[in-house]
């Protein structure tokens, strides 16, 4: 099968190269840079992608590779980092740009024979760098400038090793996806071949061999990501597979008992239920800090695999639901990227873990899982359900989480669903959500005085969970539901709407 391996160098985009690679029906894999070229001779792939990263060529210590990687015969595409890289090795030249150009610029073409085949002569790009190449190696033409950046895209045709300094996975970037065609079809000599099937069987073969005669545990949540997580493995271990469904007491209103009905109606998994929703509430007591919540839930559903792995002899894997965002968004790296949020199922759990883990959605965006899930006989409506985070309404009740608060935004939140699906707006939004806040406002009923808590409505949005709008509600809507909100719950006389964009806020208030 054709195959192409990106070399990482730290970039928080380089899991988004693999995606546009998946995109255009390639198969792809990411390597760090360092691995050794034996590898990539055993390994041969027909493309080489060097990914961008937060370093600079020049500095002590900076990631580098060894420049006979140039000498394989296998056609390169150096992104950013990757080009100055590729400049640095070959003889050129990189140093500091006077200012780091950051943002769209304007991408004037030269010469259309090679990377930019089919393109406008003028084409917007998206630039995130602090150095540039002030002198291209021999035997290299410059195809591409930007204002800022002479050598934008370097090519040398012969050797086929080609660069270009900005960003050409990122949406931003108009006709990013034609220079990555240009490269892996016209310049490679690739062919589209990759499905979301080949993935499927991929992974499936690759736990088999990693798991061996092992047990595997699988947290269900009730969500997409770790039912096709689950299924994916049930295909490689069968019966080996013993999936923990735990009630903690922050899911949806009768979120847990519609998931564990479809989950028993169908699938042949091997499931175990667990009530845990007091020890969930106990170890949450008084807890306001977001990240101890997140880390709490986390180490409580630990310790529940741990007792249950141990009443089921020979279990040395939890599988998980891992996607990518979770990973960037937990990721704590240096540069850019900074964690945010630690994604229970990542960033929350314990340090130590007593298991190994199998994550095989953590290279996959949301839409790719619910690809995969159809593929897996995954009803579309169940795919269909916006993602609910793992830490559940614990993250959604800002201050201490109480059965009496979450009964309150249980109540809520469904009732702003009911409303949101009658309008048929559901499925064209990414989330839909309430809030409780921990704050009491003065109100009046009847003609009594009130003084009660507030809740927020978040109606986002987004592609993948990254960057998000808020969603412009019709007005109509937006009062019928604070109308039955106020109405129709104890505890409420207060209902406003949430118009932060992701950034700077995140989606989820915690
Ligand atoms: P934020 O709030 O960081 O959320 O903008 C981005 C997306 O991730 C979801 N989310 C989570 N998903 N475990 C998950 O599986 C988590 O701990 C978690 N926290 C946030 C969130 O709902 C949104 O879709």
């Amino acid at each position: 099968m054709n195959k192409v391996i990106i070399l990482d160098f730290g970039s928080q985009y380089t899991q988004l190269i693999a995606r546009r690679i998946r995109e255009l029906k390639i198969y792809a894999e990411i390597h760090p840079y360092n691995v050794s070229l034996s590898f990539l001779k055993k390994e041969s792939p027909q493309a080489l992608i060097l990914s961008g990263g937060p370093q600079s060529v020049y500095e002590e210590g900076a990631p580098l590779i060894s420049p006979e990687i140039f000498h394989l015969g296998i056609p390169v595409l150096g992104i950013c980092y990757g080009a100055q890289l590729i400049a640095h090795l070959l003889g050129g030249e990189v140093v500091p740009a006077k200012k780091r150009e950051y943002g769209l610029a304007e991408l004037k073409v030269i010469d259309q024979s090679g990377l930019l085949h089919g393109l406008d002569r003028i084409s917007q790009v998206w630039m995130s760098h602090g150095d540039l190449v002030k002198k291209i190696p021999a035997n290299f033409l410059i195809t591409g400038i930007t204002a800022n950046t002479r050598a934008a895209v370097i090519e040398n045709t012969v050797y086929k090793i080609f660069g270009v300094q900005f960003h050409p996975e990122v949406t931003h970037t108009i006709e990013g996806k034609k220079i990555l065609s240009n490269f892996l079809f016209k310049l490679a000599g690739l062919k589209p071949e990759w499905s979301i099937s080949n993935f499927l069987e991929n992974k499936v073969k690759e736990i088999k061999e990693k798991v061996g005669q092992a047990k595997v545990i699988a947290g269900l949540s009730g969500g997409v990501d770790s039912l096709v997580a689950s299924l994916i493995v049930h295909q490689a271990v069968g019966h080996r597979l013993i999936c923990l469904f735990v009630d903690n007491g922050l899911l949806r209103k009768g979120q847990y008992e519609t998931a564990l009905k479809t989950f028993r109606k169908r699938y042949g998994l091997n499931i175990v239920t667990i009530k845990a929703c007091d020890r969930f509430i106990n170890n949450l007591k008084g807890v306001i800090s977001p990240e101890r919540k997140r880390k709490i839930i986390g180490r409580t559903f630990i310790e529940i695999f741990e007792e249950q792995a141990r009443k089921f002899k020979g279990v040395d894997f939890l599988a998980q639901g891992t996607i990518y965002p979770d990973v960037i968004e937990s990721t704590p790296v240096k540069g850019p990227s900074a964690r945010i949020k630690s994604h229970h199922n990542v960033g929350g759990l314990p340090t130590k873990l007593p298991f190994k883990l199998l994550e095989p959605l953590r290279e996959l965006f949301k839409d790719e899982v619910r690809q995969l899930g159809l593929e897996l006989g995954i009803d579309r409506e169940f795919l269909e359900q916006h993602p609910f985070p793992g830490p559940g309404l614990a993250v959604r009740i800002i201050g201490e989480v109480t059965p009496e608060r979450l009964s309150i935004l249980r109540e809520a939140d469904n009732i702003l669903l009911q409303e949101i699906k009658k309008a048929g707006l559901y499925e064209k939004l990414w989330q839909a959500f309430a809030v409780l806040l921990p704050v009491k406002s003065v109100g009046i009923m009847g003609d009594q005085r009130t003084y009660q808590q507030v809740v927020v409505l978040r109606l986002v949005e987004s592609l993948d969970g990254l960057t998000a709008n808020w969603f412009p509600a019709p007005n109509e809507l937006l009062a019928k539901v604070a109308s039955r909100i106020v109405n129709e719950v104890a505890g409420v006389n207060r209902v406003v709407y949430d118009i932060t964009t992701k950034p700077p806020a995140t989606i989820e208030w915690e």
